[in-house]
């Protein structure tokens, strides 16, 4: 799930690349590499290990010119990080960068190799490249030579070649992740993302399922899977780019989890009456779908699977609506029952991951009657994809971990518990009630903020500690979730979650003195039984980290330290909770020295199953 930069022009266009892959960073940093072809047909190949700095550093060390050129970072599936396995990788005139992966890479390197071509890397993608060579012997052109190239290709990929001999030319192919074509004024480009390409334009055509591209610098001509010439449809891009600056803070994390009242007041305004949710909210015809609605379905990977399964609380207990919630890799590859007239929500930062797409396309199959997004990317795939979107706009978020995605993603969610139970039984008074609580959050993080400089002195006491438990009950046990997924990204420390009243089933045999257990109290019903959870592992020596309602009378003493969080409504405490175990996952990796908003192994998008 790479970053894939490349461009056709007269200019050079190293700079280019290497900026748009600068932007694409998130998509995966365990190598980087540039390939650009000249006017004299010279290829000249940078690449480095690790990020894109390394090999800006190395361009600027030995500079490289071009007009036509590829690019990529990446996020390594097959074979491990270094700089033989790093992309662009090159056939002798065809070079190659690459997407996702190719599953039949095995018995193709084989074939390939019986035929006598020698592999360089260990890398699904080095197929592709003597494939299409191997193709290009009988074909008219490197487009044909792709088109029958990845009829053999079985996978998930997108993927940009070009051929020395001629460098007036790219060709592309999607197949499972995203690419769009950006276009200039006699030079065009491709991407996996628009963001690599703002700096050089605003129109942009999305690339369909199936589609084989061939781009010069005056024309882009595009062919769907069965090889018909296609017309797409050209978009005029408003999205910004807003990130590249940490602004006064040390890293892009810190920065997104104060951005958060801003970013959940950018997802209120001009969404809410007085009383209730507006139904433009989300979308043409939402009110008109959400009438008949009578189960939710939601799918989404990670942390946003994790404000689905909050949702799920609320849209049982308030929307007065039955809801399921699934790991989008799970739900894809299992047969389920489709109750009548149900919703299909998807959640995702991104909008691209690979699992909550797929995810998407089956529904679409399967009979629900219709589908939303909950997304904070405009112009992605589950967006288009998607009947009804919601858009969390929260700005981009850098972070590989997560922080005002989800926030903003549970406020999306609370607005859909309105704007379904409102037929449903939630009464006018309760969504009055939701409403002003809603617009009382920015205020409430605002306060929960100010708790950093105790969670600061309290990460301290995790320096040295391998584990943690994370409990909650009720909407705070996906928090919990929350809260040691974000531990575990990183700080890389060992952390699970329980919902509390499960810890005497088996985990409780974990409790001793270097066991720290965080837990998330606010004063709601069921804080009575979370007390009761709290003194089971007291009375086994745990150490406790307690952030809670002051009204709920924890102390602090030897073995427990209470952080007394803002007293909120109970719909919004999920959210609130969040801010403090976000801070505590910040500042204990801070003590940890480890990479703060790219932690090792992961990427942002997930653009791979
Ligand atoms: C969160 O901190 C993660 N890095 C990850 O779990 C993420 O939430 C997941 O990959 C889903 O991404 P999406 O929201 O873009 O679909
Ligand atoms: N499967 C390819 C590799 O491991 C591409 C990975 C990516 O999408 O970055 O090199």
């Amino acid at each position: 799930m790479c970053g894939i930069v490349g461009a056709v022009a007269q200019r050079d266009v190293v700079d280019i690349l290497v900026e748009g892959l600068r932007r694409l960073e998130y998509r995966g940093y365990d190598s980087a590499g540039v390939a650009v072809v000249n006017s004299s047909g010279e290829l000249t190949r940078l690449r480095r290990l690790g990020k894109v700095k390394e090999l800006a550093d190395a361009v600027a060390a030995a500079p490289v010119t071009g007009g036509t050129g590829i690019a990529h970072t990446r996020w390594a599936t097959h074979g491990e990080p270094s700089e033989r396995n790093a992309h662009p990788h090159v056939s002798s005139n065809i070079t190659v960068v690459h997407n996702g992966i190719i599953e039949n890479h095995a018995p193709l390197r084989e074939a390939l190799q019986a035929k006598g071509y020698v592999f360089t890397s260990d890398t699904d993608t080095e197929v592709i490249a003597h494939l299409v060579e191997e193709e290009l012997k009988s074909a008219a052109s490197l487009l044909a030579a792709v088109q029958k190239s990845v009829k053999q290709l079985h996978g998930a990929y997108g993927t940009v070649l070009m051929d020395k001999t001629d460098a007036s030319r790219v060709v592309v192919a999607r197949s499972g992740s995203p690419l769009v074509i950006g276009l200039g004024i006699g030079e065009n480009f491709i991407a996996s993302d628009q963001l690599a390409l703002l700096p050089v334009t605003r129109r942009f055509i999305f690339l369909e399922e199936g589609d084989v591209a061939e781009i010069t610098r005056h024309s882009v001509r595009i062919f769907d899977s069965n090889g018909n010439a296609i017309e797409r449809e050209v978009h005029e891009s408003n999205v910004s780019y807003d990130a590249g600056d940490k602004g006064q803070y040390r890293h892009f994390m810190l920065k997104e989890i104060y951005e958060q009242p801003n970013a959940i007041n950018n997802t209120l305004e001009g969404r809410l009456s007085s009383d209730s949710v507006l139904d433009e909210t989300f979308g043409n015809g939402a009110a008109e779908l959400f009438k008949k609605v009578k189960h939710v379905q939601i799918v989404a990977c990670g942390t946003s699977y994790h404000s689905g399964m909050v949702a799920r609380y609320w849209l049982e207990s308030l929307g007065g609506i039955s809801c399921n919630v699934e790991i989008a890799s799970e739900f894809r590859y299992r047969k389920s029952f489709v109750q009548p007239n149900s919703l299909l929500v998807s959640i995702s930062q991104s909008g691209e991951t690979a699992d909550t797409l797929a995810a998407l396309r089956l529904a679409k199959e399967a009979g629900y009657v219709g589908s939303l997004t909950i997304c904070n990317v405009a112009g992605s795939s589950l967006v288009r994809e998607s009947d009804l979107a919601f858009m969390t706009r929260a700005g981009a978020e850098i972070g590989v971990a997560s922080t005002k995605a989800f926030t903003t993603q549970l406020v999306g969610l609370a607005m859909l518990t309105l704007a379904i139970g409102k037929y449903n039984g939630l009464t006018a008074a309760q969504q009055r009630e939701l409403t002003e609580a809603l617009k009382s959050l920015p205020g409430k993080l605002e306060q929960a903020l100010t708790l950093a400089p105790q969670i600061e002195a309290l990460a301290e006491e995790f320096a040295d500690k391998h584990h943690a438990l994370f409990l909650g009950r009720g909407d705070q046990y996906p928090i919990a979730m929350e809260g040691a997924l974000k531990l575990k990204e990183i700080s890389y420390i060992h952390a699970e979650a329980y919902a509390a009243g499960e810890l005497k089933h088996g985990p409780l045999a974990l409790i001793d003195a270097q066991m720290p257990i965080i837990v998330v109290a606010p004063n709601n019903d069921l804080l009575e039984k979370l007390k009761s959870n709290v003194e089971e592992v007291r009375a086994r020596g745990g150490i406790l980290y307690v952030f809670a309602d002051a009204d709920a009378k924890f102390q602090s003493d030897a073995t427990m330290r209470v952080i007394n969080v803002p007293h909120v409504a109970d719909i919004l405490a999920p959210i609130v909770y969040t801010l403090p175990l976000q801070l505590l996952s910040y500042y204990v990796a801070i003590i940890k020295g480890t990479d703060v908003d790219q932690p090792r192994n992961l990427a942002k998008s997930v653009t791979v199953e």
